[in-house]
């Protein structure tokens, strides 16, 4: 019998505050901006809306680097705003999970500001300091935002480290009374009456002892570190800590971002017996069109190795922990310029991803914009971007490294997080609706054709399709609990799979290319079809049997 939960048979809509809409004429996002539009959310069917950092930060990362965990983001508004969209989301029978962004701090925060005073401050163990080795930093790791993950302070002479950039410190864990503070913290927020968090790279919280140099091979000035620190050695103690001095009192989801977790320890993060997290917010799948050297290194998706992996995660959780769904963020490309097609097939693709997405087990997320169909953007000009990453990359490798700038522009195209941070797209207005203002990023010039107004219009839009995959959700256990089974596993175009439940059977078809092809429900599969769900061609009939899938075509049926 699958445990039942309120987060398990939710629908999460992802908010990047900044980008979503502007209340003030500022240019920028806010609170209020997004209190405006709760009713669209609410049409829309989520259940869950999970924030993206709105506390104070001097925006070295759009808010990732938080300068008072207690306090709301000036550009935002104020703690009443905050407030009322609390209780706006409440009085339509949502919930709120706010961002937790606890492996670092801002520089600017107060801890850090005497943190780095002096050797003795009390507050020096709060984050991770080191001398030098032989005048150098005191190890090879990277940042995830380019060059050395350490920074020398020269009041102390001493390193701090930073995995992300030189304004994010890394805290420091192994200080019990770091973790009290972050635990009261935390409680705080939930006293207040928020329904969870989400946690950013929680699974970063605690690094290997000694900080030993990463193996090196190819002579780099910096590498990666990332096995000294992703699932490092106290993390699972330290969750349960938490878990038992804050989360478990409260009836709350909790979903922990961790970049480089696998099925196995996904296991361990989210067996309800360990008492850790409910669930995990894995990248597995959003690797698999990167190449050796990262994600900028640009490979096309093979769709085996997309089902290999999603099937892995789909059956080594089941019964046993909880998986995200997702294929977009504000990490993330846009899916339909990823694995779908922005261009002529961009409606019927982007419908046949969130089918594909959403008939499997787990708890979906719908990133702003997703259920329209937004798309990546192309800048001319670096001028025009504004993420840390992609700027801190361009500097490497364009400005100092000589590389060939077309190509960097091309991998800015295709994988930079700018294309999920251009404005929400609201109507065809001027701006899209989104601010009166000047807007902080540019909007995506498409937005006279791709818009939500549009979209609540037309009873075919994307948005329309959503809705139908959430109310479905709703209708059926089996979508929510079903156990999952791959068929036709060699396809390279076709993705299909069976959900049970129950006595009760999902067959899910989707062709992920522009081609027909023809599907075949091969011998072995017991099902017998009853009623066809959903599908993205509205005159695709009820044979699941044997059938020509059009370009982009996905079809659900319902059976036994
Ligand atoms: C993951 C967040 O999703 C990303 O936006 C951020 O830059 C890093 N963590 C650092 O906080």
């Amino acid at each position: 019998m699958a445990h039942k939960a309120w987060w398990k048979e939710s629908v999460v809509y992802q908010i990047y505050p900044r980008s979503f809409n502007d209340s003030n004429g500022d240019g920028i996002g806010d609170i209020k901006g997004i209190t405006e539009k709760l009713d669209y959310l609410r049409n829309l069917g989520v259940d869950v809306i999970w924030l993206s950092p709105v506390y104070k930060s001097p925006n070295d990362d759009n808010g990732y680097d938080i300068s008072d965990y207690q306090a709301i983001m000036d550009e935002f508004g104020t703690m009443e705003d905050w407030e009322e969209l609390l209780d706006e989301i409440h009085i339509r029978d949502m919930k709120l999970i706010m961002d937790l962004v606890v492996n670092h701090s801002s520089d600017e925060h107060k801890w850090f500001q005497e943190s780095r005073k002096s050797k003795d401050n009390p507050y020096r163990d709060y984050y991770i300091w080191r001398p030098g080795k032989d005048g150098k930093e005191p190890n090879n790791w990277e940042s995830t935002f380019s060059g050395s993950a350490w920074q020398y302070d020269k009041r102390t002479e001493e390193y701090y480290l930073h995995l992300f950039s030189k304004k994010q410190p890394d805290l420091n864990w192994e200080n019990p009374k770091l973790r009290q503070e972050v635990y009261n913290m935390i409680k705080w927020w939930l006293d207040k009456g928020i329904d969870g968090f989400r946690m950013d790279v929680i699974n970063f919280i605690s690094k290997v002892s000694g900080l030993p140099d990463a193996p090196n091979p190819e002579g780099r000035k910096y590498v990666g570190g990332g096995k000294y620190y992703i699932n490092g050695p106290r993390v699972h103690e330290f969750l349960y800590e938490m878990n038992e001095e804050a989360l478990s009192k409260y009836d709350i989801m909790t979903v922990g971002e961790m970049p480089g977790v696998d099925v196995e320890e996904a296991k361990k993060y989210t067996d309800p017996e360990r008492k850790e997290l409910q669930m995990v917010f894995q990248f597995e799948h959003m690797d698999l069109d990167s190449g050796p050297n990262g994600k900028w290194d640009l490979k096309p998706l093979d769709l085996r190795d997309l089902k290999t992996n999603i099937s892995r995660w789909q059956t080594g959780l089941n019964g046993i922990g909880w998986n995200s769904l997702y294929l977009n963020n504000h990490d993330q490309p846009r899916i339909v310029s990823r694995f779908g097609n922005e261009k002529e097939y961009r409606v019927v693709s982007a419908k046949m991803l969130g089918t594909f997405l959403h008939m499997l087990q787990g708890t979906p997320y719908i990133y702003q914009g997703e259920e329209i169909g937004m798309t990546n953007v192309k800048f001319d000009s670096i001028d025009d971007y504004r993420d840390i990453e992609i700027l801190n990359m361009y500097q490497e490798k364009v400005v100092e490294g000589n590389q060939d700038l077309s190509k960097v522009m091309e991998s800015i195209y295709v994988k930079g997080r700018d294309n999920a941070r251009t404005p929400f797209q609201w109507d065809a207005s001027v701006n899209a609706g989104f601010t009166t203002g000047k807007p902080w990023i540019k909007i995506n010039p498409n937005y006279k054709e791709i818009n939500a107004e549009q979209a609540v219009s037309d009873d075919e839009s994307i948005y329309h399709y959503y809705r139908q995959l959430i109310e479905l959700r709703k209708k059926h256990e089996l979508i929510v609990h079903g156990d999952y089974k791959l068929i036709l596993p060699k396809h390279d175009k076709i993705y299909a799979y069976t959900r049970t439940f129950e006595g009760q059977k999902l067959l899910v078809v989707t062709n992920f290319s522009e081609e027909n092809v023809e599907f075949r429900l091969p011998e072995g599969i017991a099902f017998e079809g009853k009623e066809k769900l959903i599908g993205n061609y509205p005159d695709a009939n009820d044979n699941y049997q044997v059938f020509t899938l059009r370009p982009y075509e996905a079809r659900v049926y319902k059976g036994v």
